[in-house]
């Protein structure tokens, strides 16, 4: 198991087709991982599952819509009728970027799309963890890790409510479903990033139109998907078999909880 501590493990990770979900999905592959890329896009997913593969992990892509109950049971038949097996979800699907949301003052959202991010960021992470509790608890073992947001910490403002207000009810969700199924063996955890930049040439651009963002860090810099998969993969693995309920904030420092 050296330098694979996922070897023999199989991991869902939801909207992993783009951005940090496309990362968490190479790291643990990279960590001797099977990994299923569940992704809304499945053009997306399956781009990133032939990634995968091609740089010799075992990985299929399954097009997935995490706020369907529908969907999700058959993302989870997906991965056990591939692998026999789901040890860990990395709940990261979320209406944020490229299924976007819609900005404005808090008081022009639209209700229907306030629903519907609350549908996808909080009750699909619901629907997903009730998917893959059975076959976990079936080896009294699992990691559950859902993707929250340093930004519950701060608030904001006027702009993005809908998404704060998923994105704090995460830790909420985190906490619960870690007393319901601890006596199970799984472990469930929540990781809080900061504002992320894809890597690559737009990373810089984007900073400099936020110099605010990088001045609150205590390491101000920029920070990269890279900074944030080594927190996803120390809690997918057995090194934090002893935590649970957690929320680990990676964001250079903004917030400090
Ligand atoms: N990038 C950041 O700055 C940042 C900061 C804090 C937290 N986060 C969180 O990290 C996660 C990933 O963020 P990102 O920047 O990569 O976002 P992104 O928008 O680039 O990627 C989200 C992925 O989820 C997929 N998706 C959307 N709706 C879906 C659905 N209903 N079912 C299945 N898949 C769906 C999209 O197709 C996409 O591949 C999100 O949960 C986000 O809230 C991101």
């Amino acid at each position: 198991m050296d330098g694979h501590p996922l070897q023999g493990r199989c991991a869902i990770v939801t909207g992993a087709g783009h951005g940090l979900g496309r990362a968490f999905a190479a790291r643990l592959a990279a960590d001797g991982a099977q990994v299923v890329v569940a992704d809304l896009d499945r053009a997306a997913g399956e781009a990133a599952a032939a990634e995968l593969g091609a740089a010799g992990a075992s990985a299929i892509a399954l097009a997935t819509d995490v706020g369907d109950p529908a969907s999700v049971e058959a993302m989870v038949a997906g991965a056990l009728g591939a692998f026999g097996r789901v040890d860990i979800l990395v709940n990261n699907a979320a209406v944020f970027q490229r299924v976007p949301l819609v900005d404005g003052d808090f008081a022009s959202i639209p209700l229907e799309h306030f629903e519907h991010v609350l549908r996808v960021n909080v009750i699909g992470m619901w629907l997903c963890a009730r998917a893959v509790v059975p076959d976990m608890r079936r080896r009294a073992y699992g990691k559950v890790i859902n993707l929250s947001s340093a930004t519950v910490f701060k608030g904001a403002a006027s702009t993005l409510l809908q998404y704060v207000t998923a994105k704090s009810a995460v830790l909420g969700f985190t906490r619960s479903l870690a007393r319901a199924v601890g006596p199970d063996g799984i472990r469930v955890n929540c990781v809080a990033p900061g504002r992320t930049d894809a890597a690559g040439p737009g990373a810089a651009d984007a900073a400099a139109a936020r110099p605010e963002r990088l001045r609150e860090r205590a390491i101000a810099r920029v920070e990269v998907p890279a900074d944030v998969v080594g927190t996803v993969s120390f809690l997918a693995g057995p090194d934090s078999d002893f935590i649970t309920g957690q929320t680990i904030v990676v964001d250079g420092g903004a917030v400090m909880h």
